[in-house]
């Protein structure tokens, strides 16, 4: 089947950049994205392409290049579905907060409204792919309200896991580590799979275009997240075992990543991971581990999420007994909001809750961070509920300039490992803030001997 039209569901994180590089590679294929949001597609539209929602580097002028040739954001779902030969799911899964598997299972409502949404709408017919991430067997579902609602059309599922991470989603769409697909084994699944291969294999070459089945595919991709959260969790629970016993978590780190069976990546100890993925995911498989009677499995990998959960509280913690046992009253200066550098997405990120635990405290924070707005700041804590949004006003504000926010301060906590933080006039900031002046480095991004030359106090992670 050539493929010429896709649609794809969700104009977020993982839809819009997915699809933009799709149409940048493949000029032939129209590809539209859908989603219900209009102020977000109105955004997606702008004729500014610095003001698509979505921080991504390098995406603007993807979006630049394509926009308008063969790549269409829109709120008109029916349309889209309809016209499509491929149907790409790319909606949010979050964490359900109500009835059964609250807090642990994946929501799958939004899934199970697009599915009825394409069968209803579909008269030809789909391939339809599953691209948000997702719990293993959930094809089966889409299948069932496909098949039982539509009208006598055909439809293969496939699942086509994203594997992008937010801050480097342009080159890791460009250059994949591996694009998975996993479909039916049937001729029709296989003729599915092949026609989404060829789409791929406009600029993906074909040896690392795996196959597989639907279930190899779901499961998968929980794994890998479920195996990189876990390396961070390893490397943090050594971080404190660091700071009592003299080693440095960097040291140990680097000397352990050269071993070529573990390798250097995702061995950085830090505040604690964040980001829409890692506690979702785990937290999902966790859940189906039990549903499967697996105690064991599940406890195991609970125990990273509770390490992750213990990391964030443990900085909270240091901070306010560092600082003489009270931060009450006290400025603390927050460089970084979002959940990692290069990225405006502050899902579950690290200085929320350590945010939330320092105004407990009654601690007066003063945030930084080059992506993310004092709106998106505050509406991040009201979440939680804690307290009122009122209360939360006071006990945060944020500012445009770094050296602003790091006035007058008792210390600063980096929660994100922006680059530029690096270059700051740090003997200005140091002279401006309260004495003794305490640095908090939760991404270990700073050079404590250039720190304590300054004058500063400085306290990493895990040394
Ligand atoms: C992750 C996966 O990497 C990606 O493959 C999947 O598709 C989605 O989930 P993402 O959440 O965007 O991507 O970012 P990632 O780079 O994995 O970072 C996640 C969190 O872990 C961040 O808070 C980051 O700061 C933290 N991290 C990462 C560490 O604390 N130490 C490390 O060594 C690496
Ligand atoms: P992700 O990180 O997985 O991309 P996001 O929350 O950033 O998640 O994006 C998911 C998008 O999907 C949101 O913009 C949301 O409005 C959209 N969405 C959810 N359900 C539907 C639906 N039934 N039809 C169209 N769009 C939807």
């Amino acid at each position: 089947m050539k493929i010429t039209k896709i649609c794809c569901i969700g104009a977020g994180y993982v839809g819009g950049p997915t699809m933009a590089v799709i149409a940048q590679k493949c000029p032939h294929i129209q590809v539209t994205v859908v989603d219900l949001n209009e102020e977000r597609i109105a955004a997606w539209n702008d004729e500014n392409v610095e003001n698509i929602p979505i921080y991504e580097p390098g995406l603007d002028k993807i979006v630049a290049e394509a926009r308008g040739r063969n790549l269409f954001f829109s709120t008109n779902v029916d349309q889209a579905i309809d016209e499509a030969q491929i149907i790409f799911i790319s909606v949010n899964t979050p964490t359900k907060t109500y009835g059964k598997g609250k807090g642990m299972a994946a929501d799958l409502k939004y899934i199970e409204l697009c599915a009825r949404q394409i069968a209803r709408v579909s008269k030809s017919d789909k391939i339809v792919v599953e691209k948000s991430t997702l719990p293993v067997r959930t094809a089966e579902a889409i299948k069932s309200i496909l098949d039982n609602t539509g009208n006598g059309v055909q439809f293969q599922i496939l699942s086509n896991p994203e594997f992008l991470a937010e801050g480097t989603a342009v080159t890791d769409l460009l250059n994949p580590d591996r694009i998975l697909i996993g479909g039916d084994s049937s001729e029709e699944g296989q003729k599915a799979i092949q026609a989404l291969v060829d789409v791929y294999s406009n600029w993906v070459a074909k040896d690392k275009i795996l196959t597989t089945n639907v279930w190899s595919s779901e499961l998968s991709k929980l794994t890998a997240n479920a195996f990189l959260a876990q390396r961070i969790s390893s490397i943090n629970a050594m971080s404190e075992l660091c700071e009592k016993t003299g080693a440095d978590v960097n040291e140990v780190a680097k000397a352990i990543g050269m071993d070529s069976r573990i390798g250097s990546k995702f061995l950085k100890s830090s505040v604690g991971f964040g980001g829409s993925c890692f506690q979702k995911d785990i937290l999902n498989l966790v859940y189906i581990a039990k549903s499967y009677g697996l105690n064991e499995v599940a406890d195991y990998w609970e125990q990273v999420i509770i390490m992750n959960d213990y990391q964030k509280r443990r900085f909270s913690n240091t901070i306010v007994k560092t600082l003489y046992n009270t931060v009450a009253d006290k400025k603390i200066a927050f460089l970084g909001w979002a959940f990692k550098k290069d990225t405006n997405d502050t899902r579950e990120s690290a200085a929320i809750y350590v945010a939330d635990d320092l105004i407990n405290e009654q601690a007066n924070i003063a945030v930084y961070d080059p992506k993310v707005s004092g709106k998106k700041v505050l509406a991040d804590l009201d979440y939680l509920e804690t307290r009122s949004s009122e209360k939360n006003k006071k006990g945060i504000v944020s500012f445009e300039d770094p050296y602003l926010a790091c006035k007058d301060a008792h210390a600063i906590a980096v929660l994100t490992e922006w680059d530029e933080f690096k270059g700051y006039d740090w003997k200005r900031i140091y002279e401006s803030m309260q004495k003794p002046a305490f640095i908090f480095d939760g991404r270990n991004i700073l050079n404590r001997s250039e720190m304590e030359s300054i004058g500063f106090i400085y306290q990493g992670i895990g040394s």
